[in-house]
């Protein structure tokens, strides 16, 4: 039989009661017990339950609402406490979420979104939710500049989110000239240099409650706002802390790297599943591939998760695939074909080539590389095949 969860709504106004109840009868789940604005009566009734969910109301009384946040979380360890305001400024989710908030949503309701949400806790509460897939981290890789790294993070993991409508992160470890904000025309109010400055505080509630998704899709961006003073002394080990949260809270993680060699890439490259190393065919980038192939020889990074990707490839290039092949003494695992005018107006517009033309070369390279990705049975059977362009 299903189990059905005591449910108390705390709010000052009488509408925002009257809607809860209508919603939380309607979702079912969730069994309204009572509202209140009395937060003795709710200690009361939920010393006496064994499981419960607080819905509280702190538009009103934001400090007195949080001061009760606090308390019933760390007195009662069974009940969980959805917050809702009608200002939810980062700074009030944050401060809800580090006293012990499960969740919070802003005013006034959405009904999927509150959906959404109490569908995710009652998994949670009654131990019915799916195992999560496992997470793959997939580093766009290069050390040089200007192959086309940004473009290709960003567009690979805005299709994964579309394929899979699992849970994807985009991340730009360029923290202080990062540009995915640019291609995705964005001002993220919540950053990686606050992520890294504040790791033990942060898990997998607080980010997706907190973080901002793209448009409809299930995409997060974690980059830094641009020119923002630059997280200090980023060490190797708030790096891989940084890594593991983002594997528990998401399906796929795309990083989008740096020209750069130092400790900060070297670690994303070794916490990564799949590296993406991107070159474009000319004499010097495949010099430099080679190179670059033999120190991730040295460091011990396993070649079975570096893969070559060819941007800006064009089918009648004076050097051809096979010699590629042939000069790094490894198949070609992606190829995604020069296309300057829809490239450049996606970056103009700060959208993706998707929106500039979904049918054009580039979008359905981007989609299909997304694909291949995020089927491993497809990957690992047919990589050389679907790699041609
Ligand atoms: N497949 C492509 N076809 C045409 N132009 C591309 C392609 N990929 C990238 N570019 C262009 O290359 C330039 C550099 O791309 P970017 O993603 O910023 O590189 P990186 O992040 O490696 O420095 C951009 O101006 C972009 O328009
Ligand atoms: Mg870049």
């Amino acid at each position: 039989m299903k189990q059905s969860i005591p449910t108390i709504v705390v709010s000052e106004q009488q509408s925002t009661c009257e809607l809860l109840k209508l919603y939380l009868q309607e979702f079912e789940n969730f069994n309204f017990l009572a509202s209140t604005s009395d937060f003795s009566k709710v200690c009361n009734a939920i010393k006496e339950l064994e499981k419960s969910l607080v819905i509280i109301d702190i538009s009103l009384y934001q400090e007195q609402g949080l001061n009760f946040v606090s308390k019933i979380t760390s007195e009662f360890k069974n009940c969980r406490v959805i917050v809702l305001s009608d200002k939810p400024q980062v700074d009030l989710v944050i401060r809800a979420m580090r006293i012990g908030a499960s969740d919070f949503i802003s005013l006034p309701l959405i009904k999927d979104e509150f959906f959404d949400v109490l569908t995710k806790h009652y998994l949670d509460m009654t131990g019915a939710k799916p195992k999560k897939s496992k997470c793959r981290v997939v580093t766009v890789y290069s050390n040089k500049g200007g192959v086309g790294k940004t473009s290709i993070a960003a567009n690979l993991a805005l299709e994964l989110a579309k394929i899979t409508k699992e849970n994807v992160a985009l991340i730009d470890l360029n923290f202080q000239l990062g540009d995915i904000t640019t291609f995705f025309d964005l001002k993220p109010s919540f950053n990686i240099s606050y992520m890294l400055q504040n790791l033990d505080k942060i898990n997998e509630d607080f980010l997706l409650s907190t973080l901002e998704k793209y448009k409809d899709t299930s995409l997060y961006i974690l980059a830094d706002p641009p020119y923002f003073k630059q997280a200090d002394n980023v060490s190797s080990k708030d790096i891989t802390k940084l890594f593991s949260i983002l594997r528990d809270t998401f399906s796929y993680v795309v990083v989008d790297t740096f020209g750069g060699f130092d400790s900060k890439a070297i670690n994303a490259l070794e916490n990564s599943d799949l590296i993406l190393f991107v070159t474009i065919v000319n004499l010097p980038a495949l010099r430099n591939c080679q190179r670059c192939m033999e120190l991730f020889d040295k460091i011990g990074l396993e070649d079975e998760k570096i893969q070559i990707l060819i941007n800006r490839y064009m089918e009648n290039d004076e050097i051809s695939a096979d010699d590629v092949e042939e000069v790094l003494g490894k198949n070609i695992y992606w190829k995604i074909p020069n296309n300057y005018f829809t490239m450049m107006s996606a970056i103009n517009k700060g959208v993706p080539v998707s929106m500039i033309n979904p049918d054009s070369n580039l979008a359905l390279s981007f989609k299909n590389l997304a694909l291949m990705i995020s089927d491993s049975m497809y990957r690992q059977n047919f990589t050389k095949k679907q790699g041609r362009v």
